[in-house]
């Protein structure tokens, strides 16, 4: 009942409020990993012109496929880590060669891909097909580190199956991919890493580290 109320008022929030941002206009899988692999390492601001002109100059994953290296590489020139874009092109082949042009639909499968790991795969998976998949980056990481005080340490590997049980749970399983981005909203708003504003989040009530004021204790994360 809890859970209801909290997927009612975040995606309530989200409606009214998300950013109005290129990759949210459809949910085409090629898109979503287009935009998902840039916002790995990429400011959202810096990533829009990038996206708009990746998308131009190779506008399906066939194209991507087919294009030469030093193309894509030249389109990626100011984004940095530059593996991203090999394993982008050497994904967009495989879906070609693979599934016939066709992507995988859930994150199991999808994950089979080049350069595609849990975060991209579920990002994928909820957006484009709608599945109960988490995105765990790190903002994911923090903002229900914090609306749920987990104590879990963030720097250790075996943290993500607990993070991943718990959003499993949590994510509303009619709307996945909106709950996903909405998460990622709010972490870089009200429950962003440094002088986020808890008191006035939309989900505040909800939030179990504002309500014992203990927002700035998490996530828990050890130097490794
Ligand atoms: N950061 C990572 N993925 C994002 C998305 N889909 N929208 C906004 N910010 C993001």
């Amino acid at each position: 009942k809890k859970i209801a109320a909290f997927r009612e008022t975040l995606l309530t929030w989200y409606d009214q409020n998300k950013r109005d941002l290129p990759w949210r206009r459809d949910h085409e899988p090629y898109h979503v990993l287009v935009s998902e692999t840039m916002l790995q390492q990429t400011q959202v601001q810096t990533v829009i012109p990038y996206y708009e002109a990746f998308l131009t100059q190779f506008p399906t994953v066939q194209a991507l496929a087919d294009a030469p290296q030093a193309q894509v590489m030249k389109a990626w020139e100011g984004l940095g880590y530059y593996s991203r874009a090999r394993h982008l092109q050497e994904a967009a082949q495989q879906v070609v060669r693979d599934y016939a042009g066709v992507f995988p639909t859930t994150a199991v499968e999808l994950q089979t891909l080049q350069g595609i790991g849990p975060y991209t795969a579920g990002a994928i998976a909820s957006i484009a097909f709608n599945e109960v998949a988490p995105a765990i980056d790190g903002n994911a990481f923090r903002v229900f580190a914090r609306l749920f005080c987990i104590e879990d340490d963030i720097a250790k590997p075996q943290t993500r199956a607990v993070f991943d049980r718990v959003i499993r749970r949590v994510i509303d399983p009619a709307r996945p991919g909106d709950f996903n981005q909405a998460i990622m909203d709010l972490g870089s708003t009200y429950m962003r890493a440094s002088d986020p504003d808890a008191e006035h989040s939309p989900v505040a009530a909800f939030d179990a580290s504002f309500q014992s004021g203990r927002v700035l204790d998490f996530p828990v994360k050890t130097k490794k």
